[in-house]
């Protein structure tokens, strides 16, 4: 897959930046405050995912802007597509659209330009909080299983919904017998999520642990498992409308108590885990902070292999201030890796891909390209 065009206009600071980009690495290169990541984020939100830097629909606009405008032109194995986007002031509607026919959210562009963003803080995948870590199979189990999307979003209304009732109950306002129409919804979608869950993080850990090896040595293994807060084992099981909706629906049941006590759900998909270890000892506790990113690289790296592999298109990588962090051993390695894949950087200066000429620079001062 690669970006042929990208116009940006008023999104933030960025001012008429019109760039075709190279297929190969284009740098992306400015001082601090520039634009540079908000070059990095237009593109990444014609994905249809969130801001990886939270920015929410109102602060897409310039602040002297009437309208943010995103274009985007793309080729992936089969065609060329585009996507326009549009923002305006003042309205929360959007004018998005695929090859000129209109879509209704951003959300929906989803499955069509595939990339993977990797930005600083996602060096601390293992130390940091599971949601993060959940959010990283989510999105990457997504990118592969398109439907997959449905039943997370299913699950988080219903999550919503259950946990309100909790509440009610435990006010007096509603009855006990009211869960059970949530808790067999719960379960089934909890119990599909599950196994697409399991069945990413065992086929991702293949990757993951070859392309560890290949970066530390053979005398660090690295692996990672699913740690779901419902089931011991869920290898090779599929079944998820059979016996593990049964298990998932029982655990419910047996926490209700505890769950009108806490206002909250207390166990499920949304308590789950990534867990990584180097030769059996969990990363997040023992890993050294060396360990701790050459985790993080193994598994942005692994996240890209996988998804090439799976949907026979390559994704466009995005690398947003986080190769500069890096020592020119990881570096080399993220790089390598990428190979044949369309990759932008972002960094102050160019040591961060010195040693290659071929690189396309795109020089960036105040939101204009330069
Ligand atoms: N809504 C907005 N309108 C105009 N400028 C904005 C808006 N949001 C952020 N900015 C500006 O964008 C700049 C930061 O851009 P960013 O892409 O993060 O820089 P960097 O080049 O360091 O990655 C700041 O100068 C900030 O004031
Ligand atoms: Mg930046």
């Amino acid at each position: 897959m690669k970006i042929e065009k990208v116009s940006v206009d008023g999104y933030k600071n960025l001012d008429s930046v019109d760039i075709s980009p190279s297929p190969d690495v284009n740098l992306i290169l400015g001082k601090n405050a520039q634009g540079k990541t908000n070059l990095i984020e237009s593109i990444w939100l014609m994905t249809g995912c969130r801001s990886f830097r939270g920015t929410r629909d109102k602060d897409f606009i310039g602040f002297e802007r009437e309208k943010a405008v995103i274009d985007l032109l793309y080729t992936d194995s089969v065609r060329t597509q585009e996507i326009s986007f549009t923002a305006m002031k003042g309205t929360k509607e959007k004018k998005i659209t695929l090859n000129g026919v209109p879509v209704p959210l951003l959300s929906r562009l989803f499955g069509n330009l595939l990339c993977v963003c990797f930005t600083p803080e996602d060096l601390f995948i293992s130390k940091g909080s599971p949601d993060k870590r959940r959010s990283f199979i989510d999105l990457s189990a997504s990118q592969i299983k398109r439907s997959f999307v449905w039943a997370l979003n299913k699950y988080e209304n219903l999550l919503a919904q259950r946990n309100s009732l909790i509440k009610d109950i435990y006010n007096g306002l509603s009855d006990r017998s009211m869960l059970e129409i949530w808790d067999t919804q719960l379960a089934q979608t909890g119990a599909y999520i599950s196994v697409v869950r399991d069945t990413y993080i065992r086929s991702l850990g293949r990757y993951a642990t070859k392309l560890y090896y290949e970066l530390a040595g053979e005398r660090e293994r690295f692996e990672i498992s699913y740690r779901s807060s419902i089931y011991k084992d869920l290898e090779g099981r599929t079944d998820h409308s059979g016996e593990l909706k049964d298990i998932y629906y029982s655990r419910l049941s047996e926490n209700i108590n505890d769950d009108i006590r806490a206002g909250f759900t207390t166990a499920g998909i949304h308590r789950d885990d990534l867990e990584m270890t180097i030769n059996g000892l969990p990363v997040r506790e023992f890993g050294s902070q060396g360990q701790q990113r050459s985790a993080a690289i193994v598994l942005k790296t692994a996240q890209a292999q996988m998804l090439s592999e799976d949907t026979g298109e390559k994704p466009v990588m995005l690398f947003d201030d986080v190769l500069s962090e890096l020592d020119p051993e990881r570096q080399a390695f993220v790089l390598e890796n990428s190979h044949g894949m369309q990759v932008f950087i972002t960094a102050c200066d160019k040591s961060a891909v010195e040693k290659d000429n071929s690189v396309n620079v795109i020089n960036i001062s105040g939101g204009k390209i330069v």
